[in-house]
């Protein structure tokens, strides 16, 4: 089911080709409203328009295409320290998204920031989301959801408080999901932000 495969990044370029499609079509419709007979002044104004939109565009997707391939997938994070485990359960209004085991993990330098408050450049954090399944009163971990991660980085990720946000599918290192992190995922860790956006406390 998730066994992540090639269409993927197709389905990807079809995404944000849609994206573009569309502003260009909001754009041409703007355009047909403007009365046909243009003064002369109305057509500078419509060039700088165009290079507005244009610059808009490409700022746009640079920014989408830098978070999507700036964070790696999190190589060896099973190795790392955990943090700590939730089980969301069908009860849970995040049942639909985030349903099942969540255990996080954090690389040296996340740990640090754990501790001191404040989390340094290339500090990283996992939330590997796997299927709860329960058998005879035992709820045990089932197959692997996604990978969640969060990479530190103030300079690149200055817009998302710092932080750079990726999903891997399934036991995929390579299919991504996100098409906009700043809404899928910013939106809900950006109300931890006197805890530097980070929800999970280290516990001993
Ligand atoms: C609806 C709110 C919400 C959304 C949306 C959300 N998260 Fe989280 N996230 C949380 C909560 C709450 C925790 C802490 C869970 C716990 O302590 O067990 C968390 C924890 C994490 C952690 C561990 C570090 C930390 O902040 O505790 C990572 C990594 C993470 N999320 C990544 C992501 C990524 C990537 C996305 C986008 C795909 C995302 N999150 C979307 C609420 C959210």
């Amino acid at each position: 089911m998730f066994s992540g495969k090639p269409p993927f990044r197709f389905l990807k370029q079809i995404q944000q080709n849609e994206t573009l499609d569309k502003v260009l079509r909001n754009y041409s419709h703007f355009q047909s409203k403007t009365p046909m007979k243009r003064s002369p002044s109305l057509v500078p104004a419509t060039i700088l328009c165009a290079i507005t939109l244009s610059g808009l565009l490409t700022a746009a997707h640079s920014q989408q295409k830098s978070s999507l391939e700036a964070v790696p997938y999190p190589e060896g994070y099973r190795e790392w320290a955990h943090v700590s485990s939730a089980i969301i359960t069908p009860q849970s209004p995040a049942f639909k998204r985030f349903g099942g085991f969540h255990h996080i993990y954090a690389n040296a330098k996340a740990m640090e920031g754990y501790r001191s408050g404040t989390f340094a450049d290339g500090s990283i954090m996992v939330f590997d989301l796997l299927e709860a399944q329960e058998k005879d009163g035992a709820i045990s971990e089932g197959g692997r959801r996604f990978v969640d991660v969060m990479l530190k980085d103030n300079k690149r990720f200055a817009q998302t408080g710092g932080w750079g946000f990726e999903e891997f599918r399934g036991d995929s290192k390579t299919e991504r999901t996100l098409s906009n992190p700043q809404e899928q995922c910013f939106g809900c860790h950006a109300k931890k932000q006197e805890r530097g956006f980070v929800y999970s406390v280290l516990r001993k």
